[in-house]
């Protein structure tokens, strides 16, 4: 098989991998694989697609980018799956909406709200956007085993960050989106993501195993935007908890 178009990877660099960490953020992908491997190695890069190689229990493992948004994970979730990779895990941030869910605290998520136009291209709107069973009871398991603070339950994917998340640029605000995060809030929605319910649509319609754990970046019933400097215990957090559930899964792969 030639090279996919986007992520610059054939099945040779990837070693038969069926394991992939998926961040957003290119520069996330060297802080997840450091997690699980230090000899891991940069193997493609072309715009906000980077993909590392790394071996975690004897299994090749990749952690490739998605940027931010359905359309560039689409594209980075369906090349992966060409090249062979199966179970997807993507390790994020997400702003809370609920009180109880705390800066730095980890949101897993059960289910995605499906505010996104590309998981449309995978499945009628109708169709759920769920988490993969195995994958939620390893990142939860994980989560009580390293005592980091975590929440299981409804996420919500938007195509926008500001406008899609209620943050108003000026009055005007369309119809449908003015008290949106209100709404979401009372129908108990954890947080606000940008990426899990193309992901976990995508991997449901295509019997492919997806999930999804999120560091909380900001709780917007306190504050608009994100502090960066609050940034790195929930990244550091999600990261240890994500790194620790694909180790479960790659063994219990292998006793199959
Ligand atoms: N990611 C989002 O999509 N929204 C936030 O508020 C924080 C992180």
């Amino acid at each position: 098989m030639d090279r996919v178009y986007h992520l610059k990877l054939d099945k040779e660099a990837t070693r038969g991998a069926m394991f992939a960490f998926l961040p957003g953020d290119p520069d996330r992908v060297l802080k997840i694989a450091q997690a699980f491997d230090p000899d891991s190695r940069e193997i493609a890069r072309n715009r906000e697609f980077r993909t590392l190689m790394g071996n975690l229990q004897g299994e090749p493992v990749l952690v490739t980018s998605t940027g931010i948004g359905g359309p560039s994970t689409a594209i980075a979730v369906e090349e992966l799956a060409r090249l062979g990779v199966r179970v997807f895990l993507r390790v994020g941030t997400s702003g809370a909406i609920q009180g109880g869910v705390r800066v730095g605290e980890t949101v897993i998520t059960a289910a995605a709200v499906r505010l996104d136009g590309a998981s449309l291209d995978y499945a009628p709107i109708e169709y759920p956007a769920v988490a993969d069973y195995d994958i939620l009871t390893s990142l939860v398991g994980s989560a009580r085993e390293l005592k980091i603070p975590f929440h299981v339950g409804i996420t919500a994917s938007t195509d926008t960050f500001y406008a899609g998340q209620g943050r108003r640029f000026s009055r005007y605000m369309i119809q449908r989106l003015n008290g949106s995060m209100e709404a979401w809030q009372k129908l108990g929605v954890l947080s606000y993501e940008m990426e899990a319910s193309t992901l976990l649509t995508f991997c449901c319609a295509h019997g492919l195993k997806g999930g999804c754990i999120t560091g909380v970046a900001v709780n917007r019933l306190e504050e608009q935007m994100v502090r960066e400097e609050l940034l790195d215990v929930a990244e550091k957090r999600a990261i240890s908890i994500a790194t620790k559930a694909m180790e479960k899964l790659v063994v219990s792969f292998k006793e199959l």
